[in-house]
């Protein structure tokens, strides 16, 4: 006989705990950054640091919320990273706040905020931090990013620019990445890019029937990014473009001459690309980008990049200030390095492991472990585990050549074993010698 369903009135509902269903989650293009991916961050980190100290730069840390108006008015309203990408919200004040999309403007505010001008010019800052896009996540864009930079502010010289593109292309060279292009190209001054424009808006709007939809609002918007746009079908229209290089005057066109021409003598491989126009507004005469060379133009992996920014400081309140900078992306130049099969090395194994069998042998050893450490070893241990077996398999997957051991013998009598994981052989040494006796071993000043 079929069971009778039971009545919808005798199922009791289960009353939910708030919050019970609730399986935390990275939030979309946000990533966390796990131990095994914490020796490419340290060696990028480390060859970065050392590289821009030997060119002269300061490190500074900054904010990671500023007043959103700092972007607006920097990076510009009409740009993507402000009008799209930008985590800004009111906070509890009412006071419009955003999470940095970038560095620039931040160290142009606290160059003006900390009276720098009167530093000894140019003043060459560097930075290490992650930035925030609302993008839509794929392939080497995220929505939590980091950026490794330079900005040198004070000078409108072009050897800067050259040896400041000299310092991200060494970086990436020396991290192993030989196959890289630097493409370069020059905004000119405010003054040529007026007269620019006004051709460039007249050619464009003869095109207008042939553009994508984003290109017929950049022709109102932004005109300078129609250049950039990636959509097939408006290659042709840029392709036939009037280029920005036609329309330098004297000076700006000396100055890229310079740059070019430093950079040849640099030994730093570059071509002029008249369409690299970049997304930020403050960008004034030399601009640059640099590229993994096998991925085709069009595709959204810069490695790094960065230009002139000769206006910004007096557009945020400070006295005219030319300078000059770049940024890099960390997460992208790990993804190159992996492609390339590139890995760091690994970081040197412990010079000794302490373990110790017994509750009075572990007491014996947690002091110990501070003696050897303070004398300058470098000490592995496992004093969480009890058992010989489980702490001597740890000290072999971390490849350590001597086990000090310590039992309940080794306590009573003040001596301790030392074992040669390579020979197995085991020899005892008195606890008071026992410093020296490991740096004999290690072919160590005693
Ligand atoms: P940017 O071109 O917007 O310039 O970013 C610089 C670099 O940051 C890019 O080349 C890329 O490697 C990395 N990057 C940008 N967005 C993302 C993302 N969503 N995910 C992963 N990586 C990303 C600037 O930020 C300027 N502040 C550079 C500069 C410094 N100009 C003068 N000084």
């Amino acid at each position: 006989m079929p069971r009778p369903k039971k009545s919808q009135s005798n199922i009791i509902p289960v009353k939910k705990q708030k919050g019970a269903d609730f399986t935390p989650q990275l939030l979309k293009g946000f990533k966390d950054i796990l131990p095994s991916s914490q020796l490419y961050w340290s060696f990028i980190y480390t060859k970065f640091v050392k590289l821009a100290r030997a060119f002269g730069f300061s490190k500074i840390d900054l904010p990671i919320l500023e007043e959103t108006q700092l972007f607006t008015r920097s990076v510009g309203k009409q740009t993507d990273i402000v009008s799209k990408e930008m985590f800004s919200f009111q906070d509890s004040s009412g006071l419009n706040v955003a999470l940095r999309p970038e560095a620039t403007a931040s160290i142009v505010r606290a160059y003006i905020e900390h009276g720098m001008m009167s530093w000894p010019q140019p003043v060459k800052l560097f930075y290490f931090g992650p930035m925030f896009r609302r993008e839509r996540p794929q392939a080497g864009r995220q929505r939590q990013f980091y950026q490794l930079g330079v900005e040198a502010l004070g000078t409108d010289k072009p050897v800067l620019d050259a040896q400041i593109i000299a310092l991200i292309y060494n970086l990436l060279v020396q991290l192993g990445l030989k196959n890289i292009s630097v493409q370069i190209n020059s905004l000119g001054c405010a003054d040529c890019r007026k007269i620019y424009l006004e051709e460039l808006l007249n050619y464009y709007k003869s095109k207008r029937r042939y553009l994508c939809d984003d290109c017929k609002k950049r022709l109102l918007k932004n005109p300078l990014r129609l250049l950039d746009c990636k959509q097939p079908t408006c290659a042709p229209v840029i392709a036939t473009a009037p280029q920005i290089l036609d329309f330098l005057d004297e000076t700006c066109k000396n100055h890229l001459m310079s740059v070019l021409e430093y950079l040849d003598g640099l030994e730093v491989r570059y071509i002029v690309n008249t369409r690299i126009v970049r997304g930020l507004d403050y960008y004034t005469r030399t601009v640059f980008e640099i590229w993994p060379e096998e991925t085709e133009a069009g595709a959204q992996s810069a490695l790094a990049a960065g230009g002139r920014y000769d206006e910004l400081v007096k557009l945020l309140g400070g006295a005219p200030t030319p300078a000059f900078g770049f940024a890099a992306g960390v997460e992208r130049i790990i993804a190159a390095l992996r492609d390339a099969k590139i890995e760091p090395k690994k970081e040197k194994a412990p010079e000794i492991f302490l373990a110790q069998i017994g509750n009075q042998a572990k007491i014996r050893a947690l002091k110990l472990f501070e003696k050897l450490r303070s004398a300058g070893l470098d000490v592995a241990e496992s004093f969480t585990k009890d058992n010989l077996t489980a702490q001597l398999e740890i000290a072999n997957r971390l490849k350590v050549r001597y086990v000090l051991i310590i039992g309940q013998k080794e306590v009573l009598d003040g001596t301790a074993l030392i074992r040669d994981m390579e020979s197995g052989v085991q020899e005892v040494v008195d606890q008071q010698k026992i410093v020296a006796e490991i740096k004999k071993k290690l072919g160590k000043a005693v």
